[in-house]
């Protein structure tokens, strides 16, 4: 069970005391002159919506209540994209406490670093498997390994977790098309082809399916449309398929990380230096001079310093992921995110967008 930062329930409670004192005052007032015009008893009004709100209050402020862990001992795990960041990082956790891990690295046959130190384990939990998420070749070979090399097959495949990914940025006008297809490959087809190869496995497990979206799944931003994109796809395709999965006891989850940049490779220097030069030198000439050089470094910028910031840690992204995996009851949605981050997403996603757009853009 991850522990909700002191930070973040701080918030939380100022903001449900906050709404209870707004709407445990003006609500009831407005409700009971309705009330005395109608000719009715007024106190009831009062007394419900004050047990409706201490409700919201308890319900919002209290930290992950356990929900029952399953049994860890002979279930295996398949995750995409161990070379780096978090997938890595999990296949050694999900190792630690147990798990038989599938690691997919794209870079396996070629002498990757992540690859070659998972391999180093020499475990016989731990077992490395090539895997580039965009070929039907690939993932249908290590389907078959790890049909191979289940301790038993005919009890399936307990978790995939779909996280290979890559980053992406550019506005509009400076974004090919052939941009926006090769992240979607990845991210999104990537996703949808790995789930339906390993479903027969999951189904016979009665197992999880968990898909790594982003804060940027819920929520679009300047600069950001080519991974938005691909990560809203990932949010649609997760929630059709946890419906159609209800019916064979499978369980689907999400997760929002918020900005761990600083702690994966996902967002390197590099990569933005190079992606900021192809943006601009492959532009159109009139939207090169409509939108200006000045323009387009200010943005550049704006973007290298939020991809400096973020989170260190990537914990809070593990136990959320290890939740969905070991908890009888997962959440649909988990979203491990800087407090900032997340309430931006709670009042861009719930507020009206004439409100949030004023707030945000
Ligand atoms: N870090 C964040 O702030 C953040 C926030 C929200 C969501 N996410 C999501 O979290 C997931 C993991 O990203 P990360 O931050 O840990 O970045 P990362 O360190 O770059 O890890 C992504 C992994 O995916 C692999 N990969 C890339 N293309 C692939 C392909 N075609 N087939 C198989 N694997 C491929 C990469 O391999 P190579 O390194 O060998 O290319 C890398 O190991 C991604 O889905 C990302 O969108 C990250
Ligand atoms: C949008 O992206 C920029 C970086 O380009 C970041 O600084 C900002 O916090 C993001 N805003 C939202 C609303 O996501």
């Amino acid at each position: 069970m991850a522990p909700l930062p002191v930070f973040r329930v701080a918030l939380l409670v100022s903001f449900s005391v906050f709404l209870t004192v707004v709407l445990g005052f003006g609500l009831p007032a407005l409700l009971n002159a309705v009330m005395r015009i109608l000719g009715l008893p007024e106190t009831s009004v009062t007394e419900c919506i004050v047990l409706l709100y201490l409700a919201f209050v308890l319900y919002m402020a209290t930290p992950r209540i356990p929900r029952g862990l399953v049994e860890v001992e002979g279930k295996a795990v398949f995750i995409t994209g161990c070379d780096s960041g978090f997938g890595h990082a999990l296949a050694k956790h999900l190792h630690k406490i147990g798990f038989t891990v599938f690691a997919g690295c794209f870079l396996k046959d070629n002498d990757g670093e992540g690859a070659k130190e998972l391999e180093e384990f020499h475990s016989d939990r731990m077992k490395v498997v090539q895997l580039d998420v965009c070929s039907d070749k690939q993932v249908n070979q290590a389907v078959e390994f790890i049909k191979d090399n289940l301790e038993d097959s005919e009890r399936g495949l307990w978790a995939v977790v779909n996280n290979a990914g890559v980053g992406a940025f550019g506005e509009v006008e400076f974004t090919s098309m052939e941009t926006y297809k090769q992240v979607s490959e990845v991210n999104l087809w990537g996703t949808i082809r790995v789930t339906k190869a390993v479903l027969p496995l999951i189904r016979r497990a009665k197992g999880r399916v968990v898909n790594i979206a982003s804060t940027f799944g819920r929520t679009g931003n300047n600069s950001w449309s080519p991974y938005c994109v691909s990560k809203y796809g990932v949010e649609a395709f997760s929630d059709c398929l946890r419906y159609e999965m209800k019916a064979w006891g499978v369980k689907v989850s999400i997760l929002e990380p918020g900005n761990f940049v600083a702690a994966t490779n996902i967002m390197t220097r590099d990569f933005i230096a190079s992606t900021a030069n192809k943006l601009w030198n492959e532009a159109p000439p009139d939207v090169k001079e409509d939108y200006g050089i000045t323009h387009f470094e200010r943005a550049m910028a704006q973007l290298r310093s939020s991809c400096s910031g973020g989170q260190k840690d990537v914990t809070p992204v593990l136990d959320d992921i290890t939740d969905a995996i070991t908890s009888q009851r997962p959440y649909t949605r988990y979203s491990p995110a800087d407090p900032n981050w997340w309430v931006r997403v709670q009042l861009v996603t719930h507020l009206p967008s004439a409100i949030s757009d004023r707030l945000y853009f």
